[in-house]
């Protein structure tokens, strides 16, 4: 397999293939994720919610990121790895910006990071950038900033909020960044972001015209059954199937069906 590069990207733009995206936050399903093909592995901040079970991304630290990111990076052989820079790790300043990104590059071994925002975080992404480092930018749904929003409904439903979103898009495109997630915004504006934009725009509920899709694993594989989300397509039913097993398994061991004979020394 030829190995994913942010390069491979733009060019699947180009060529108008669509990118295909999902999570993952440890070695067993990385390897999983990487050997069907996927493009871009994304260890989300989401890691919080679904690794950690807190209700928003703000609690997981850079050293947590660092940790699943380094699992991930031990499974794969194709796909490229990015990952998101946590909640309180570049918004201060600049320096702190470009100092947490450089851990996670040393101390991972992730090829990019994203981080949230637009023009707050225009300095922070030029930083990061000049020391080398590609920078996935992330807008409309930004759930780090969850307590300004209030609600995780859809954003820039608003003209303001609309513009606000292409002028930052314009600006992360022009100051280097790679790609851009959109998150939960109209299909008709994230259409018309991919459209005037170079670089790939990935979506996450912002429709198909964009130039590829990304979605939380756990979700996909059905193995969460609280979020119900619009966008969700679920690939699969795992929390039935995985209950199913653990239960046959109580079951057999309450019964000392397991082990058999030829499950023995
Ligand atoms: O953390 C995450 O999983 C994300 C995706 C939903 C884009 O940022
Ligand atoms: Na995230």
């Amino acid at each position: 397999y030829k190995r994913i590069t942010v390069k491979s990207l733009v060019d699947m733009k180009r060529r108008d293939e669509k990118i295909s995206m999902l999570t993952a936050y440890d070695y067993t399903m990385a390897k999983i994720v990487d050997a069907a093909g996927i493009d871009v592995i994304l260890v989300g901040d989401s890691a919080s919610n679904v690794m950690a079970g807190h209700e928003t991304t703000l609690p997981i630290t850079l050293d947590q990121m660092i940790y699943h990111a380094s699992s991930v990076v031990r499974a794969i052989t194709r796909s490229l790895v990015v990952v998101d820079l946590p909640f309180g790790s570049y918004q201060s300043d600049p320096k702190e910006a470009l100092r947490s990104a450089i851990r996670i590059m040393k101390e991972s071994g992730g090829h990019a990071v994203k981080l949230e925002g637009g023009k707050e975080v225009k300095d922070s992404v030029k930083r990061i950038l000049n020391a080398g480092i590609p920078v996935m930018g992330h807008l409309g749904l930004t759930p780090q900033s969850i307590y300004k929003f209030g609600t995780y409904t859809v954003r820039a439903k608003e003209e303001e909020e609309a513009q606000k979103l292409k002028d930052d898009a314009l600006m992360l495109e022009k100051a280097g960044c790679f790609a851009i997630v959109l998150e939960k915004v109209p299909a008709k504006l994230a259409k018309e972001v991919a459209e005037s934009l170079t670089i790939p725009i990935i979506g996450i509920g912002a429709g198909s015209g964009v130039d590829g899709q990304v979605l939380v694993l756990h979700d996909l594989l059905g193995m969460t059954h609280e979020f119900n989300p619009r966008f969700l397509r679920r690939y699969m039913n795992l929390y039935d199937d995985m209950s199913t097993a653990i239960s046959q398994y109580v079951t057999d061991v309450k019964a000392v069906d397991f082990p058999n004979e030829d499950e023995q020394y």
